[in-house]
């Protein structure tokens, strides 16, 4: 048994199966995984429950302010990692529409991106993670020892999400999550604060035909690589 722990960054576009890559990485290895979506997705959540100005307007400033007292972390309930906001389980909450269409919005904030780049990094200070999002390698961890960046076609992407809402039993149509998707790929690309960049060590993954099983042996292979270095 190899007892080497190293950082498994995993980044790459909205539903390409990051998490679920993650999920099965993490269980097999024993590692502890750090969903930085989720924790930006509950960042979101407050911001829309508790810094309102109007139906369509947040009190950025608010936000800012009051970034300090958010409390996230990841608890595991019968085997799955919830998300946890201030000891509240949050984790169905952080997955409905309106978050969803926030959530480009209040990750392009510098304050937001900084307080929880931190937070990542204290999650991960002992090595033994697998950490995914849009700017672990580039950004997080820019020197993990192993790097991986997922692709797939718009189309795959926005059934896998399709078909996860439906699962979850959040109404939404098929056509609205691919809209959602491609903005949110347009947005997370071309923000000022870390856009969604490959970084150039990262290894790419064309996930389109792939399966769940594919992808994980494919990632196991090369985790496998890095661990003997
Ligand atoms: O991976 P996800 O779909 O749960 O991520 C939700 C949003 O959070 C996504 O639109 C972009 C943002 N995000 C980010 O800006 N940086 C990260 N490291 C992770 C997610």
């Amino acid at each position: 048994m190899n007892t080497k722990k190293i950082i498994i960054a995993i980044d790459g576009y909205a539903s390409t199966g990051k998490s679920t890559l993650a999920k099965s990485l993490s269980a097999h290895y024993g590692y502890f995984h750090i969903d930085t979506g989720a924790m930006y997705r509950a960042v979101t959540f407050y911001a829309l429950e508790c810094c309102r100005i109007s139906n369509r307007l947040l009190d950025y400033q608010k936000l800012i302010k009051n970034l300090e007292s958010l409390r996230i972390d990841f608890k595991l309930i019968d085997s799955q990692s919830r998300c946890f906001l201030n000891d509240k389980d949050v984790d169905r909450e952080i997955r409905t529409m309106s978050v969803l269409q926030s959530v480009s919005e209040i990750s392009a904030i510098k304050e937001v991106r900084s307080y929880l780049v931190n937070q990542q990094r204290i999650l991960g200070k002992n090595k033994g993670v697998v950490a995914e999002g849009r700017d672990i390698g580039t950004v997080v961890f820019p020197n993990a020892e192993c790097k991986l960046f997922l692709t797939a076609t718009p189309q795959v992407r926005a059934k896998r999400r399709y078909k996860e809402m439906k699962q979850l039993q959040v109404s939404t149509q098929y056509r609205s999550v691919l809209y959602n998707l491609n903005k949110r790929d347009k947005l997370d690309k071309s923000r000022q604060h870390s856009p969604l960049v490959k970084a150039k060590d990262a290894i790419e993954l064309n996930v389109s035909s792939k399966s769940v099983n594919q992808v994980f042996n494919c990632a196991k292979k090369i985790v496998d690589l890095k661990l003997k270095l």
